[in-house]
């Protein structure tokens, strides 16, 4: 039964696609569509587009494209007309125009649709408002000793301890997991934290799959994983709710759970707080780790960055005693570290771009872009292009030593820009210098890998993980961590 639903269901869809592009062709628009082929009615060029990302070539794929029709195009990507853009104006148009962001059905099903991302107009100035007051300096100030400690701990435990080989990505992502939901939910480790690591785990395994509801599809199980993420997270918010007041507890769901409006009524609803948390985990856990991977990977290759890098770790550690934790004056000293930060994300961004859709008929370029198309904007487009940075495939971190260079605005965007620019951008700062500095001050690496190459899962996964050969600096005094913190 529930196979012939999703049938219809799925039939239903691709007929109600096929005739809004056959309607849509003959409804007046004030302007020229953009030049390019839609391809076959539904699939268009999606199977193409996925091939590109996972092979992470989906630059090639779209330059391909301007090649051909120039650098405004359309093309139709998971049954949606879509437009691609390409330049800093364009990445301007994307970011500052009445576009809205959009996660596709299927992605919103699984993580919940009442989150940060999903929301626009009011709804979205209130919830990103929130979210965002968490994650500003002012409150992160008050955090760095504890991620200090929470990374610390993590060395001790997977890096230390005399081994000679280790994976970095996964390391990465249970430390930045570990960082954020300490942060975020006041989760310390214990059995809902695994719990919570182990659903979320499932939850992305599905998240690209076909998406068919049906018995032991990945998307199913995906779902499912989702639901049971955001019953562990509620169960949080409930406890957090009945302890409010009760004792301090500074973490995210807390703080917006003491928010409230103008008539005192809890300013957040808890399933917005719920599904606003997970989509910041999911926003925040993956990305930061996949920064810090190719950091390391990049230092490996490049003895001179990497003993700048220690020179400047040093020279901040030689003004603190044994075992203290940094402080946030110690972060602002760290200049070089988030520079070679930047170079590595613009080289390899781990967000490759996204989508938004036009909410309302918009022009772009003398092109009409229709209400309900898709328009996609990619960072590398810009990031790797010559003619604003030059040898665009070399790492030079100099590169960002002056904010007021010539670069055009919009042409760094590996954060994105506008008023959806990642909220999460010193946190993520916080999270990879407190790592860099205890990394490169307790050990030395050589890649077991040679090959520089990653694919797109959708976010860039270097060869096997990055296993590398661990060597622990003799000069350094053992750490000495904090285990009261
Ligand atoms: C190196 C690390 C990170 C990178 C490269 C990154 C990149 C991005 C990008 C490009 C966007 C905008 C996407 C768009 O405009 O379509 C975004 C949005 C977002 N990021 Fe990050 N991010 C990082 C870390 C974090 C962290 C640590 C958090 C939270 C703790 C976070 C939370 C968010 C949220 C909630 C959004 C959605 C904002 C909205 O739609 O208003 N990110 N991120």
């Amino acid at each position: 039964m529930d196979y012939l639903l999703t049938a219809v269901a799925l039939l239903v869809t691709a007929s109600s696609i096929c005739i809004h592009l056959v309607t849509r062709a003959k409804k007046p628009c004030p302007a020229e569509l953009p030049p390019g082929s839609l391809g076959l009615p539904v699939i268009g060029q999606t199977f193409g587009f996925l091939c590109a990302i996972r092979a992470n070539s989906v630059e090639e794929w779209i330059r391909d494209r301007i090649n051909r029709y120039g650098p405004v195009s359309k093309a139709s990507l998971f049954g949606t007309p879509t437009v691609l853009l390409a330049g800093p104006v364009a990445n301007k148009f994307v970011f500052f125009s009445s576009l809205m962001p959009m996660l596709p059905r299927s992605v919103q099903r699984i993580v919940g649709e009442r989150n940060v991302v999903s929301h626009h107009g009011d709804n979205q100035v209130r919830i990103r408002g929130a979210l965002s007051e968490f994650l500003e300096p002012d409150i992160l100030k008050m955090y760095v000793g504890r991620i200090d400690d929470i990374v610390r701990r993590h060395l001790d435990e997977n890096w230390s301890g005399g081994r000679t080989t280790v994976t970095v990505l996964p390391l990465m992502k249970r430390l930045t997991f570990d960082i954020l939901c300490a942060l975020l939910f006041g989760l310390e480790t214990g059995t809902v934290r695994d719990a919570l690591s182990d659903e979320l785990e499932r939850m992305f395994d599905g998240m690209l799959a076909i998406p068919v509801n049906l018995p032991f599809t990945a998307f199913r199980r995906s779902l499912g994983a989702g639901r049971r993420c955001r019953q562990l997270l509620h169960r949080i918010t409930r406890e957090n709710k009945a302890k409010l007041g009760a004792s301090p507890n500074n973490d995210l769901i807390s703080q917006l759970l003491s928010m409230t409006d103008d008539h005192g009524e809890q300013l957040l609803t808890n399933e917005e707080i719920v599904d606003s948390s997970v989509g910041t985990l999911i926003a925040g856990h993956d990305t930061t780790s996949t920064l810090m991977t190719f950091m390391v990977r990049q230092l490996a290759n490049d003895p001179a960055t990497l003993s700048s890098m220690v020179q400047e770790h040093e020279e901040i550690a030689k003004n603190k005693a044994d075992g203290e934790a940094l402080a946030w004056e110690d972060l602002s000293k760290m200049k070089l570290t988030w520079r070679v930060a930047q170079e590595t994300l613009r080289i390899v961004p781990p967000v490759f771009g996204s989508f938004r859709v036009a909410i309302e008929d918009i022009k772009f370029d003398g092109y009409c872009i229709p209400k309900g198309w898709q328009v996609l904007w990619a960072a590398s487009l810009t990031q790797m292009d010559p003619s604003i940075f030059h040898e665009p495939a070399k790492f030079d971190p100099s590169r960002f030593e002056s904010q007021s260079s010539a670069r055009p605005p919009c042409s760094f965007v590996a954060f994105g820009s506008g008023r959806r620019i990642c909220p999460g951008i010193e946190f993520a700062k916080v999270e990879t210098l407190v790592t860099m500095h205890y990394l490169v001050r307790q050990f030395r690496w050589k890649l077991c890998c040679k090959e520089n190459t990653f694919i797109r899962t959708p976010l860039p996964v270097p060869l096997q993980g990055l296993p590398i050969e661990l060597e622990h600096k003799p000069s350094l005094s053992p750490f000495k961590c904090d285990q009261t913190l």
